[in-house]
């Protein structure tokens, strides 16, 4: 029987059990509290305000300052947190094997999807492997981790890419957590960070988000609703009107390991009256796991990215394609 106790106590039974935008909103800012003041505490040199980020083929890496602020993106945070914990029950029914094996791959310098709930679970039956690319990000992480007294579960600290990582065979790969997205897939490393990992996992293990799914459409750019730490999400205006929707493609534990990842669309129309919906753009919809999602502008995750007036647009069909090589990106080629 776990006997620990953390600062999270005091929000994680809402982060778990929340049914409302309100109440998960409220518990997102708690949180975000907490850390801000225990990694104050702890981390006496204060490495995780470090505002660099790390430029790799893939993708971005945050910096820890940066990876650190995604806490004030409140359902992401609070969704990813709860999804991660329920699919770690159902990872531990599903598959008999102990320790099971739990990648956290771009933790940050607080491990925030996994810290809070960890002391919930016995530490002989799982084993974690913290994984980040960033120095400073990790030293906070182990920082944390030693003044919760969570070490017994901690397997390893990686300072790797996660692009590239091979997890040691012998012990299995079980459930893996990555959220290393920005809106519409743009920037930072998910896609290529799935590719890589999902091919390690158990056939029955659970990749984190479960899937991701990207749609194309014609809209009016400005008028979108759009999240960002400095509003409130309960502010937003409703979502805009738009025109041609289209399912691009998913991305989940099935993805090919063909890297770097590249997508292609069929031709898409130009619309003949487009004064309502003069922009393209592209937004995800993240399924994080089962019922826990993230729609459209609920998120810095899942707002729109415009990708072209169609005023600029001089043929009667585009194509969009999306690249993973580099700093992952959308292009718009006339036909
Ligand atoms: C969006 S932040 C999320 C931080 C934290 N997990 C959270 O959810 O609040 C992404 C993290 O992934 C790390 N990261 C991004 N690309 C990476 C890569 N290729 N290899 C390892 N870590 C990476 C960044 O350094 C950053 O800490």
């Amino acid at each position: 029987m776990h006997t620990i106790k953390t600062p999270f106590d005091s929000c994680l039974e809402v982060i778990l059990t929340a049914h409302s935008k309100e109440l998960e909103i409220a518990a997102a800012q708690k949180l975000a509290q907490i850390y801000e003041q225990l990694l104050k505490q702890i981390v006496k040199d204060e490495r995780y305000q470090d505002t660099n980020p790390t430029h790799v083929d893939g993708g971005v890496a945050l910096s820890s300052r940066h990876a650190l602020d995604c806490l004030e993106d409140p359902l992401r945070t609070v969704r990813f947190i709860a999804g991660l914990y329920y699919a770690l029950k159902d990872t531990l029914a599903s598959i008999k094997q102990r320790p099971l094996q739990i990648l956290y791959a771009g933790c940050g310098p607080g491990a925030p999807l996994l810290l809070p709930f960890l002391h919930e679970f016995d530490p002989d039956e799982i084993e974690v492997t913290l994984l980040d690319l960033n120095p400073t990000s990790l030293q906070s992480a182990k920082q944390l981790v030693d003044h919760l007294g969570l070490d017994a579960y901690i397997r390893v600290y990686e300072l790797t890419d996660a692009v590239t990582y091979v997890h040691p065979k012998d012990l299995g790969l079980h459930l893996v957590v990555s959220e290393t997205m920005d809106k519409g897939l743009t920037r930072e490393p998910q896609v290529r960070i799935t590719q890589n990992l999902a091919q390690q996992l158990h056939p029955k293990g659970l990749f984190i988000p479960e899937a991701i799914s990207i749609f194309a459409e014609h809209t009016f750019y400005g008028k979108e609703p759009y999240y960002d730490i400095y509003k409130k999400l309960q502010d937003l205006p409703p979502l805009y009107d738009t025109a041609d929707r289209e399912h691009l493609f998913t991305i989940d534990k099935t993805v090919h390991n063909a890297a770097p990842y590249s997508f292609e669309s069929e031709p898409r129309k130009v619309p003949e009256d487009y004064s309502l919906t003069p922009d393209v753009a592209v937004f995800a919809e993240v399924q994080i796991y089962k019922e826990r999602e993230l729609k459209k502008a609920e998120s810095l995750l899942s707002n729109s990215v415009c990708i072209l007036s169609l005023n600029n647009v001089h043929s009667a069909t585009y194509t969009l394609k999306h690249t993973t090589k580099g700093t992952p990106e959308w292009k718009l080629i006339e036909n």
